[in-house]
C-alpha cells in the first residue's frame, strides 16, 4: 500500500489566512522554521493506479496540482481518484466535494449519519446532484468494505468518539457514526495502515487497532486541551472539538509511546500547535518518541 498525505493540518490550514498566532505570524514573518500545510486529507492505493481519496479538504485543487499520480493522462479529462471516502463531514473533509463537481458522478463512501448532515445541512450531495453526481455508498461500523475500482484495499470503519461538525443538529447530540476511525488493509500484503485523523478518547478498541496496525496516522491537532483559551484564541478546548490533546498523563503521546511497533505519524495538526516549530522543545518530544509529523506530499510504502 501507498499513502500519501494530501494536507497535514487541521481546520484552517497554516498559516491560517487571519491568524496571528505565535507559529502563523512566525511563518508569514520568517522567523519560525516551520512549513506551510494545506488542510487534512490522505490518498491511499495498492496499486499506485487508482486511488481512495479519504476526506475531501477545500486545500484539495492545490493538492491535486502538486501530486502528478493524480492525473494519468488517459483520456481528454482523467482522474485516478476511485473513490471518496469521509470519516466525517466537517468543513475541512467535505468542502472540497464540490472542487471535483466537473467530472464523472463521484464514488462517496460516507456513514448514514454524516450523509444526513451533507443532504440537510451542508447539502453538497443535492448541489453535485446538478453537476457530476454522487453514486452514495454506506459505511457500516465494524464491516468490511470494499470499494469501486480498488480491489487491493479493504477498509473497516470504526466508529470513534468524536463531535458531530458545529453546523450539524447532532453537535451536541452524538449518534453513531459522527467520527470513523478506518482501517486500511492491503489484501495482499496484509498490511495496516490505521487512520485517525479526529479522535476524542483513546480506549480499548483504539488500543486494539494501534496494536493490529503496521502504520498509524492520528490526531495531532492540539498540544494542551486549553490551548486556544491559553493563546486567546478562543473558548474551546479540544475536548470540546473532539480532540484528545496530545501533552499529558493521559494524553495521545502517553498512549502512542506504548505501541512501539507501527510507524506513528500525527496527522490534522492545528496551526497553534507548538510541534509546528521545527525548533520547539514540544517538536523534540515528539521526534525522541519516535513519532513522526506528517507533511503535506509525505509518501509512504508501507
Ligand atoms: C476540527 O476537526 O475540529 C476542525 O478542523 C474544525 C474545522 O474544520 O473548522
Ligand atoms: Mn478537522
Ligand atoms: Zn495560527
Amino acid at each position: 500500500m501507498k499513502i500519501r498525505v494530501l494536507g497535514s493540518a487541521a481546520g484552517g490550514g497554516f498559516p491560517q489566512w487571519n491568524c496571528n498566532c505565535r507559529n502563523c505570524s512566525g511563518l508569514r514573518r520568517g522567523s519560525l522554521r516551520g512549513v506551510a500545510r494545506t488542510q487534512s486529507s490522505i490518498s491511499v492505493t495498492s496499486d499506485s493506479k487508482a486511488w481512495a481519496l479519504v476526506n475531501a479538504s477545500p486545500d484539495l485543487l492545490h493538492q491535486i496540482r502538486g501530486w502528478p499520480q493524480a492525473n494519468p493522462a488517459r483520456s481528454i479529462r482523467d482522474s485516478s481518484i476511485a473513490a471518496i471516502i469521509l470519516v466525517d463531514g466537517q468543513i475541512d473533509h467535505a468542502a472540497g466535494l464540490l472542487l471535483l463537481r466537473e467530472g464523472s458522478p463521484l464514488n462517496l463512501y460516507t456513514t448514514a449519519a454524516v450523509r444526513e448532515d451533507l443532504l440537510e445541512h451542508f447539502p453538497v450531495i443535492p448541489m453535485l446532484e446538478k453537476y457530476c453526481g454522487v453514486n452514495w455508498l454506506e459505511i457500516q461500523p465494524e464491516r468490511i468494505l470494499s470499494v469501486a475500482n480498488l480491489p487491493g484495499l479493504q477498509f473497516r470503519a470504526i466508529p470513534i468518539a468524536g463531535k458531530a461538525p458545529p453546523y450539524s443538529p447532532a453537535r451536541n447530540k452524538p449518534r453513531l457514526g459522527d467520527n470513523i476511525a478506518l482501517a486500511i488493509e492491503d489484501t495482499q500484503t496484509g498490511r495496516v495502515l490505521f487512520y485517525a485523523p479526529g479522535l476524542a478518547a483513546f480506549d480499548d478498541s483504539i488500543r486494539a487497532e494501534v496494536a493490529r496496525a503496521d502504520c498509524v496516522m492520528i490526531d495531532g491537532t492540539f498540544w494542551i486541551d486549553d490551548e486556544l483559551i491559553q493563546q486567546t484564541i478562543g473558548h474551546k478546548r479540544a475536548s470540546d472539538m473532539g480532540h484528545l490533546a496530545l501533552s499529558g498523563d493521559k494524553g495521545l503521546l502517553a498512549e502512542l509511546e506504548r505501541f512501539p511497533h507501527p510507524r506513528r505519524i500525527l496527522v490534522h495538526i492545528n496551526n497553534t500547535n507548538p510541534i509546528l516549530d521545527e525548533d520547539s522543545p514540544e517538536r523534540r518530544m515528539v521526534e525522541a518518541a519516535g513519532i513522526e509529523i506528517a507533511y503535506d506530499g509525505m509518501e509512504i510504502d508501507l
